[in-house]
């Protein structure tokens, strides 16, 4: 089968692409490449069975795009909170407006299954324990509100489509663990690097707050999964992704952090109340699906670990930060805008 990878060349997609393509399924991804050339040894080692497309998820061609894909897994957008409040605009136009854009031309293009990537922080301020994909979604930011309104769309196009049109949402825990686009912005991977680096850990917003974790090849797995299922256990249905043992309050992950990585200090950031707050159980993809994560928090951390001791992964690097990186783009693009003449800047045409 031939799968879609919108946002394939981000932290979780060039896990998953990897993943999809040892499988034996062949891949076409589409990304800006905002965070580098992160797929370069998956194109190396696949060849033609993985085709690229450097382009963007609001104007792309679809005749060319879409040709043979029979799934799509939508990855693509701005990934946290803080970068979506940049410019709220912009996240409209790509997280919403483009994630739309991409569900309705999958369909129109005859493809039979669409798997959209959501976030378990749609529960945001989360009413007591236990949240199941039929409690009710209390979004608190611009990103989480954007997964909502995304979510709905995509599941809306599915039942209309009586059954041509196979639509998965998947509400993703925080993901850890290493990747060819490195995350440090993400709480186990940050409280990691910070130990390592800082021999310090910041514990904020009280540290009371549970969050649900998984790892990125659990994800992918799930992904692989919901994009190749059958569709009478999986057309239609919200899925959260993790495990109920990797729900945690985020103080005590810096226990474990700190447990791992010898004469850390922990620090305790007086901020606001985290208003994400949220434990979520995981029984439906466990029963509905019979997945089961392969890797725990305190796997996550020492892998991490590993990867900064061996240098495998550049703590400095900027692209390991996505609001860094998204700073840094927009104000290069401004300066561009400022300065060029007829596309150049230092160059003449
Ligand atoms: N990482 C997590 O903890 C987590 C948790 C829940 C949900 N998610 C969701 O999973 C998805 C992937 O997350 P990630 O951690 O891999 O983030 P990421 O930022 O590493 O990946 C997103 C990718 O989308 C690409 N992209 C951005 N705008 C684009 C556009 N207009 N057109 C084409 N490509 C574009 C970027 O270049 C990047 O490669 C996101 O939708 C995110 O919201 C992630």
């Amino acid at each position: 089968m031939r799968i879609l990878v919108a946002g394939g060349a981000g932290f979780i997609g060039s896990v998953l692409v990897p993943h999809l393509l040892e499988a034996g399924h062949d891949v076409t991804v589409i990304d800006r490449f905002y965070f580098g050339p992160t797929l370069d040894a998956a194109k190396e080692r696949f060849g033609e069975r993985l085709r690229i497309f450097k382009d963007d998820i609001r104007t792309f061609d679809p005749r060319i795009v879409f040709q043979q894909v029979e799934a799509v897994i939508d990855l693509a957008g701005i990934s946290n909170d803080p970068s979506c409040d940049l410019e709220a605009h912009l996240t409209e136009s790509i997280n919403i407006d483009g994630g739309k854009r991409l569900a309705t031309l999958a369909r129109e293009a005859g493809v039979r299954r669409y798997v959209y990537t959501s976030s378990c922080s749609v529960y945001g301020h989360g009413a007591g324990l236990g949240l199941t994909e039929a409690s009710p979604r209390n979004p608190v930011s611009l990103y989480a509100r954007a997964k909502c309104e995304v979510e709905d769309f995509a599941m809306a196009l599915g039942r209309d489509s009586k059954g041509a049109f196979e639509t998965v949402a998947l509400r993703l825990a925080t993901v850890f663990g290493v990747s060819p686009r490195m995350r440090f912005d993400l709480a186990v991977n940050v409280m990691t690097k910070n130990a390592y680096v800082n021999r310090k850990v910041s514990v904020e917003g009280g540290g009371k707050q549970w969050r649900p974790f998984v790892h990125v090849v659990d994800v992918a797995r799930a992904m692989h999964l919901a994009a190749t299922a059958e569709a009478s256990k999986c057309a239609g249905r919200v899925f959260n992704v993790g495990s109920d043992e990797n729900n945690v309050q985020i103080a005590h992950l810096a226990y474990r952090v700190r447990d791992a990585i010898p004469s850390t200090e922990l620090v305790s950031v007086g901020t606001d109340p985290d208003l994400r707050d949220y434990n979520v159980k995981f029984d439906t993809i466990r029963e509905g699906l019979d997945f089961h994560t392969t890797r725990t928090i305190d796997d996550g951390i020492q892998e991490v670990l590993a990867a900064l001791r061996s240098g495998k992964v550049d703590p400095d690097d900027r692209r390991g930060y996505t609001l860094r990186q998204y700073v840094f783009l927009r104000e290069a693009e401004l300066t561009a805008q400022s300065l060029a003449i007829h596309g150049h800047i230092l160059g003449t045409a």
